[in-house]
């Protein structure tokens, strides 16, 4: 199946995880082409500039990582008066396009009506967006929008996503999950193909493309070619690349287990400057969770080899040590 126009693929936004030095290192190894911030909870009130920048410092450099792909500010909440105007201070703040969580499923977030509860409310939903999309109209910025399938079924899905098109969104990314369905698999990407038959806004497939094959098969089943890609972000940056050089007709470059480790250890290196070392130790054991995920047995090696270590440098050295001897 051939794409109209260019397939966009983008880093999808991952709170406690998709920092800015993640999204440098992910989007430096090319073919990505957006990613979006952590989300910005927001209740009342305004927050101040140095919120949204603590979360997204590229706002800082035009909304972009340093070489150059644009980064979208995610704000969550449910409040469209709130919603609205902290869309205002996050352009004001540097932010070329705002989007909008409807998909969270953290229980917290989802008893203040905040992320995928929301969609329990097509009425509600349409408010919260059409108003930060009346705000920003004045600011000339787009507001984009990411659902799950619906809080505990598909009863509204296609409501949902006919409510968020005419309030005003420009682009949509579909988990093609229930926030009941968690992160469990398989996603549903028939429902994707569903939701782009009643919106008339690019439409991006999410959940579960895990490898290139996995990408052909959700275009298969979706006809969606745009891709938002999350956990495969970091368990493949080169994914994305691949994607397009499979589009292009070219040779797909391979990866494996072992250049992902040597990627991990270069994260630890750049990552160092900002957090403590008990940090940096607990993210490095969230990234090997991660690729267990992906790599099989050899990430639960590495996994198991590390999952008790408390100090950095064993840590590296375990690393350093897989890589130099595994296959000896
Ligand atoms: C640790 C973690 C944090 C996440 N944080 C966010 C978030 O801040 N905003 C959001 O819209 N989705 C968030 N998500 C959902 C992902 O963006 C994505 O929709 C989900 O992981 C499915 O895609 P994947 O199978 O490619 O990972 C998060 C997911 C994970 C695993």
């Amino acid at each position: 199946m051939k794409a109209k126009s260019p397939v966009l693929v983008a880093v999808a936004p991952m709170e406690g995880v998709m920092d800015a030095t993640t999204r440098h290192l992910i989007t430096r190894q090319g073919g990505w082409d957006f990613c979006v911030t952590e989300f910005l909870r927001v209740t009342q009130g305004r927050q101040p500039a140095r919120v949204f920048h603590r979360i997204c410092p590229e706002l800082r450099q035009n909304a972009l990582t340093p070489i150059g792909v644009p980064v979208h500010l995610q704000l969550l909440g449910s409040d469209p008066q709130a919603l609205a105007a902290n869309a205002e201070v996050g352009v004001k703040a540097g932010a070329k396009v705002i989007d909008l969580n409807y998909g969270c499923p953290a229980k917290i977030v989802n008893r203040h009506l905040g992320g995928a509860s929301m969609l329990r409310y097509p009425d509600r939903l349409y408010d919260a967006t059409h108003a930060v999309a009346q705000a920003l109209k004045a600011l000339d910025t787009p507001v984009t929008a990411k659902m799950r399938l619906g809080y505990d079924d598909t009863e509204l899905t296609l409501d949902n996503a006919r409510a968020l098109n005419a309030a005003g969104i420009s682009q949509l990314v579909v988990h093609a999950r229930t926030r009941a369905q968690g992160y469990k698999p398989p996603a549903h990407w028939e429902w994707v193909a569903r939701i782009a038959e009643v919106v008339d806004v690019p439409v991006f497939a999410n959940g579960d493309i895990w490898t290139l094959a996995d990408y052909q098969r959700c275009v298969a089943v979706s006809g969606v070619h745009h891709a938002m890609l999350g956990r495969s972000s970091m368990t493949n940056p080169w994914l994305a690349k691949q994607i397009k050089q499979h589009l292009a007709g070219e040779e797909v470059e391979q990866v494996d287990f072992k250049r992902m480790l040597g990627f991990l250890l270069e994260w630890l290196k750049l990552d160092a400057q900002f957090y403590e070392e008990i940090v940096r130790v607990m993210r490095v054991k969230q990234w090997l969770v991660m690729f267990r995920l992906r790599w099989g047995e050899e990430a639960k090696t590495v996994f198991d080899a590390c999952k008790r270590l408390t100090n950095e440098r064993d840590l590296i050295n375990n690393l350093e040590d897989y890589l130099l001897f595994a296959d000896s």
